[in-house]
């Protein structure tokens, strides 16, 4: 399963505590994340970070790419053949979402992606407002976090439809958030209803 959202959303602190709570569950799940842990990933991370977003869309999304396919055959696939869940701060539709925000067709983007990344079985996307979202952030905004530009990124992540695709309202305290997250899990792993 995948979560997804603009910064600031709390997908992160989500992602952890539904890992933990399915843990204490007796489940097998990998946590994992996006941009990854590799090379690439942490070239990604220093270019977003960095004062100047000089590489084009094109380069941009290219660079998602391979930090992904990395990230499908190391982690997310040997994961899934384990038998284990899979949970992932940030997936593929963050390229669509912040590559598309830039210029480049978001139905391409997901095409792209599709061809070589397996679907989740689940997305849930945090919504809230992006200027919400800024004013949770506590470090210098990166370029990547200007309000226009997140804007943007909203209205495609918001244009995103699919049956595995769910919406959380993420204005809710992290702890209701999780209780709905965790709920909807459970459901989808068809374990919905709980003991006795
Ligand atoms: P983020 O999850 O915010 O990392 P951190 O919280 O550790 O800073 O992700 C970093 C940024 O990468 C975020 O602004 C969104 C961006 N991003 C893309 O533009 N395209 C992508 O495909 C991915 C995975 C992330």
């Amino acid at each position: 399963m995948a979560l997804e959202g603009v910064d600031g959303s709390g997908k992160s602190t989500q992602a952890r505590l539904l890992a933990v709570s399915l843990l204490q569950q007796g489940r097998e799940v990998v946590l994992t994340q996006e941009p990854g842990s590799g090379p690439v990933g942490q070239r990604l991370r220093r270019y977003l970070q960095g004062a100047d977003r000089h590489l084009s869309p094109q380069e941009e999304l290219d660079l998602f790419l391979a930090d992904r396919r990395e990230h499908v055959e190391q982690v997310i696939k040997p994961a899934l053949a384990a038998g284990q869940i899979v949970i992932t701060d940030r997936y593929y539709y963050s390229s669509v979402a912040y590559q598309g925000a830039l210029g480049l067709d978001p139905t391409w983007i997901l095409a792209e992606n599709e061809a070589f990344a397996p679907q989740p079985d689940l997305v849930f996307i945090l919504v809230l407002p992006v200027s919400q979202a800024l004013a949770r952030l506590q470090r210098p905004h990166q370029l990547s976090e200007l309000p226009l530009y997140l804007e943007q990124v909203a209205a495609i992540y918001h244009n995103l439809q699919g049956p595995h695709i769910q919406r959380l309202d993420a204005t809710a305290s992290p702890q209701t958030l999780h209780a709905t997250l965790l709920a909807r899990t459970l459901e989808a792993l068809g374990e919905f209803g709980g003991v006795g």
